[in-house]
């Protein structure tokens, strides 16, 4: 089955082009996971300009920093294109938080995602981590944080929801890469 899955992934046709985008953009996490730098104090600065609660404060700095850096890089990015769209920008921050409910580091963060691409059965924190995006939605529910929000971390790894139009989305997944 591993073997078969592996074949699948250097197939030469569309669908299989997709899915070696999906490895690139795996090793590209795992490397910016085990290089990210601490935020600066203005760093910090600039993101609690963008938070908007105690709770949205504390499930941000509880992330490990490659999160909280990643999260501030794709508010950066969505500063750039809409800098108008403060709950844009704000969906773009927060929508990773729901990671840090599996307490995984890099290497089993990178075993999960490999797992699960070859459609191997994950459970406890693995299953956790893969599952970051609907946790955090529902925590970031709890705190009143938006629609938007709420909803871009519930999808980020999936299809565009109806509640998200087409050109927000596509800023948000750009944001996400
Ligand atoms: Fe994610
Ligand atoms: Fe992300």
């Amino acid at each position: 089955m591993v073997v078969g899955s592996y074949l699948n992934c250097v197939r030469l046709d569309g669908a299989a082009l997709m899915e070696l985008g999906s490895w690139s953009h795996l090793v590209g996490r795992f490397i910016a996971v085990a290089t990210a730098g601490r935020l600066t104090a203005e760093e910090r600065r600039e993101v609690d300009a963008w938070l908007e609660s105690e709770g949205e404060s504390r499930i941000y700095w509880e992330q490990p920093v490659a999160d909280q850096r990643h999260g501030l890089e794709a508010a950066r990015m969505i500063v750039a294109a809409r800098p108008d769209r403060r709950d844009l920008i704000r969906a773009g921050l927060l929508h990773d938080v729901g990671k840090r409910q599996a307490n995984l580091g890099v290497i089993a963060r990178s075993m999960a995602s490999v797992f699960a691409k070859l459609r191997m059965p994950v459970r406890g924190s693995w299953r956790r981590y893969l599952d970051h995006g609907p946790l955090g939605a529902e925590e970031l529910a709890g705190l009143g944080s938006g629609a938007l929000v709420v909803e871009f971390a519930r999808h980020h790894h999936g299809r565009r929801p109806a509640t998200i139009p087409g050109e927000e989305w596509d800023v948000l997944r750009s944001a996400d890469r």
